[in-house]
């Protein structure tokens, strides 16, 4: 049961990532921390819900629709996990609530720039609000391990940035939400913006410009919903050039499940290069100096991981991390913010542009606000 110094969660949208965010507060309950009340329209989900949270001896009240959640005001913490397309409207209840709750918004903020902005501007004006976006492949072990590294100045100035993500298609979801652009913001926008996010902490810049070639190839092309089929990308290449000089590229596909590892990250400096896989969990560093026979392989964990779920260990870190900001009352701001959500989503919306276009799409043109209606 709750005492008065629990932090009081409640979960907004109980499907694949909510449910895993109930996983993770649960494994997060030593540091008094309980999940009280969840939102969700579709009985399926609410009723996994239910199964695990009293699996967890968690008493847990039912809502169907976020007001009624926040009405209630039976938490102070709410976790937004429904499909990308609702992200806009639900974070402007939320932020407009006469009562203060801080929220953990999952990626992508919202689908547009223009969205982004707007709730950018209104928790402007609620400082007694917290709001961190759930980028988390930051705290992925070797991810994290490599930032560090980068950070510390071991491979000098950061010149290029190359992620690749080879993977399984889009898993079917509650109503096939995402199998459309409109839903999700487009491929680029809807995962991606973990890489750009990535990037744009690698390169320490802001992005510039974006180039960006791909299609919707393999996936999805016999599956058809209430008539239509798929519009979303399943293999791109993105180019990023940032404000001070550095590159990032982006090469995607997801008809790659004959891959040892998932993500693939490489940062050269001019001193040195490193890199990270995950899953394999490892981190190679090496100088241009020492050359090849030089180069380390080091093992990447994280010992504070309870819980590993879906994500290596991220989500529970991430919560780890807005619980620290939650409990330091305002003394201490998100480790990943809404200035983080809103690039990551640019640079996803430039790409997409760049694609339909067949030219480089400037940032500060996605960003301008005669674009952003
Ligand atoms: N951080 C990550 O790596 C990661 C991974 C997967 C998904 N996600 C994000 O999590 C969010 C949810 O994705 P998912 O995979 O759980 O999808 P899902 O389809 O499995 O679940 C979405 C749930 O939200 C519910 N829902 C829909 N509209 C709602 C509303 N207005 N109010 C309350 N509930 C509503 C649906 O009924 C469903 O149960 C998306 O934004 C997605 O991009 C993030």
């Amino acid at each position: 049961m709750a005492d008065k110094d629990t932090v009081k969660y409640g979960i907004i949208g109980v499907g694949m990532m909510g449910r895993e965010h109930l996983i993770n507060l649960h494994h997060l309950r030593s540091e008094g921390v309980a999940v009280v009340c969840i939102a969700d329209p579709h009985p399926p989900s609410q009723q996994l819900a239910l199964e695990l949270a009293h699996s967890f001896n968690w008493p847990l009240k039912v809502f169907s629709g976020h007001k009624e959640l926040l009405d209630s005001g039976l938490c102070d913490v709410v976790v937004v996990s429904t499909p990308n397309m609702t992200h806009y409207q639900i974070l402007m209840d939320i932020i407009n609530h006469p009562k203060p709750h801080h929220v953990l918004v999952e990626k992508p903020l919202c689908t547009t720039v223009a969205d982004c902005k707007k709730v950018v501007d209104a928790a402007r004006k609620r400082p007694d609000i917290l709001v961190q976006v759930g980028l988390e492949y930051r705290y992925m072990p070797p991810v994290a391990k490599l930032i560090q590294i980068v950070k510390g100045g071991t491979l000098g100035q950061v010149k290029m940035v190359a992620i690749r993500e080879h993977r399984f298609p889009f898993l079917v979801k509650v109503n096939n939400w995402n199998r459309f652009n409109a839903n999700t913001g487009g491929t680029l926008v809807e995962k991606c913006c973990h890489f750009f996010d990535l990037m744009r902490l690698f390169a320490s810049s802001n992005p510039l410009r974006v180039m960006a070639s791909g299609a919707m190839d393999v996936n999805h092309k016999d599956e058809v919903y209430d008539g239509k089929v798929p519009d979303i990308i399943d293999n791109a290449y993105v180019i990023v050039d940032f404000e001070n000089g550095s590159r990032g590229m982006l090469d995607l596909c997801m008809f790659a499940e004959g891959s040892k590892n998932e993500q693939g990250i490489s940062v050269v400096g001019d001193i040195g290069k490193g890199e990270a896989f995950v899953p394999e969990s490892i981190v190679r560093i090496g100088t241009r100096e020492a050359g090849r026979a030089g180069v380390q392989t080091l093992k990447a964990a994280d010992d504070r991981i309870k819980y590993d779920g879906l994500h290596h260990g991220s989500s529970y870190l991430e919560h780890l991390n807005f619980l620290f900001a939650i409990r330091g009352k305002g003394t201490q701001a998100p480790e990943v913010d809404l200035q983080d959500g809103l690039i990551s989503v640019a640079i996803g919306v430039a790409a997409q542009v760049s694609i339909e276009t067949g030219r480089f799409v400037t940032i500060e043109e996605v960003l301008d606000e005669l674009n952003c209606k």
